[in-house]
C-alpha cells in the first residue's frame, strides 16, 4: 500500500467549503519537481481567506490550502535541491492554484523554494511566513526611497497582526522609532515589547481625511489595513515621504486625491511578496535571518495543529490574532 499523509482537505461548500483533516496518498499531490515533507505551515490572512471560500482564490476542489510552508525534501528532480535540505516556500500561489501547506507532504517546484534561512528552525521560518517576509519588503522598500533611522516616526497601522507584529520588531531592531497603530489596547504592552516607541489607537486614524492635507506627523508608514486609514497616513506623511501599501485588513477601496502626490511629493509603494524575484526573496530571507533571532520570533508566535485551522481561520478575519500562528504538520 502506499504511503498516507495527513492533510487538511477543503471540499466545495455551500456556502463555504468544507474543512477536513483526511488521509491521503502521495499520488493525489499535484505535479512538480520536489516532494517536501513539511514540519510547518503558518497562518496568513489570505490564508483565512482561503478557508472561508473568500475572494475567489481558490477555483478548483478539493484544494489543500496553506500559502507557507517549511520542510525538509524528501525528492528531488531539481539539481539544486537534494533529499534532506531544509527549505521554505511562500508565495507563488501555492495554496490558492497549486496545493499548499496545510499537508505532511507537498509536492512543489525548485523554483519556488529558497533554503531555509541560516539560524531557523522549519518553526521560526513558518513564525516569520509570508507576514514576516512581506514586513521586510515594505522596510527594504522604504529604505531604497531613502528612509534612515533618525529620520523620524514611523507608522506601523494593523500594528498587532502578522505583518504589523514583525514590522514593528523589525524597524526596532534597525533602531526606527515606531509609532504602532493598533484596534486593541490590549496589545498595547505586547506592541511596547516588540519595540513600539509610541501605542495609537486606531480610531484615530481610521477615517478618511476631512481635508486633502493634515499636519505631516511620519516619515514613512507600514501599512496592512488599506481603506480609510491608507487615505489617512496619505493626508499625514511628511514631505517626501512614503508610506509601503502590504495589505487590506480594513478594506480594498482607495479614496483620496492626487494632492498629497503633488504638494508634498509623497510616494505610495506597492508590496507584492507572492511573485517577488529570486534574488530580492532571498536577500530579504538572510536579512531576516540575521535580524529578527529565534527568541525575538518565540514571543510572537502560537502554535496550533490542522484541526485547529478552520477555528483559526475565521479569528484571523476578525482581527482576533496576534502575531504570528504556527501550524505544527509532524
Ligand atoms: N502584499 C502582500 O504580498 C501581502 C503579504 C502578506 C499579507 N498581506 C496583507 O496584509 C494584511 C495583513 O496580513 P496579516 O497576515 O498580517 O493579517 P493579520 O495578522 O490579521 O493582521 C491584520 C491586522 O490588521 C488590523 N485589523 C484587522 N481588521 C481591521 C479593520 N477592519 N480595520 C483596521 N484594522 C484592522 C488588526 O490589528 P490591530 O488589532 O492591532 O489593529 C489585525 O491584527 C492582509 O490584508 C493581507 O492580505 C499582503
Amino acid at each position: 500500500m502506499s504511503e498516507t499523509f495527513k492533510a487538511l482537505l477543503l471540499e466545495q461548500g455551500s456556502p463555504q467549503p468544507e474543512a477536513q483533516v483526511r488521509d491521503l496518498a502521495i499520488e493525489d499531490l499535484p505535479a512538480g519537481d520536489v516532494l517536501v515533507q513539511v514540519h510547518y505551515s503558518g497562518l496568513n490572512y489570505k490564508d483565512g481567506m482561503i478557508l472561508q471560500g473568500l475572494g475567489n482564490l481558490v477555483r478548483d476542489y478539493p484544494h489543500v490550502p496553506g500559502i507557507d510552508l517549511a520542510g525538509t525534501v524528501l525528492e528531488s528532480e531539481d539539481p539544486r535541491y537534494q533529499p534532506g535540505d531544509p527549505v521554505v516556500l511562500t508565495g507563488y500561489r501555492v495554496g490558492e492554484t497549486h496545493w499548499g501547506g496545510y499537508a505532511q507532504r507537498a509536492r512543489v517546484q525548485g523554483d519556488w523554494l529558497v533554503p531555509q534561512p541560516e539560524g531557523y528552525s522549519a518553526r521560526q521560518a513558518m513564525a516569520v511566513g509570508t507576514a514576516g517576509f512581506t514586513a521586510m519588503l515594505a522596510i527594504q522598500a522604504l529604505e531604497d526611497r531613502g528612509l534612515q533611522p533618525d529620520d523620524g516616526e514611523i507608522l506601523v497601522t494593523g500594528a498587532s497582526g502578522g505583518v504589523g507584529s514583525i514590522a514593528v520588531r523589525l524597524l526596532a531592531r534597525l533602531g526606527y522609532r515606531v509609532t504602532a497603530v493598533t484596534g486593541r489596547s490590549e496589545n498595547t504592552d505586547y506592541l511596547q515589547a516588540l519595540g513600539a516607541h509610541t501605542v495609537l489607537p486606531r480610531d484615530e486614524l481610521a477615517a478618511a481625511p476631512d481635508k486633502p492635507l493634515l499636519r505631516e506627523r511620519w516619515v514613512g508608514c507600514i501599512d496592512s489595513v488599506g481603506g480609510d486609514t491608507l487615505a489617512h497616513v496619505l493626508a499625514t506623511l511628511a514631505y517626501g515621504r512614503s508610506v509601503a501599501a502590504c495589505g487590506l485588513a480594513g478594506g480594498p477601496q482607495l479614496q483620496t486625491t492626487v494632492l498629497p502626490f503633488l504638494l508634498r511629493g509623497i510616494n505610495l509603494l506597492g508590496i507584492d511578496s507572492v511573485m517577488c524575484p529570486a534574488p530580492r526573496r532571498r536577500a530579504a530571507w538572510s536579512r531576516l535571518a540575521q535580524l529578527l533571532p529565534g527568541a525575538d520570533l518565540d514571543a510572537l508566535t502560537t502554535e496550533i495543529s490542522l484541526d485547529d485551522l478552520p477555528h483559526y481561520g475565521e479569528r484571523i478575519l476578525k482581527g482576533q490574532v496576534r502575531g504570528r500562528t504556527v501550524v505544527r504538520l509532524d
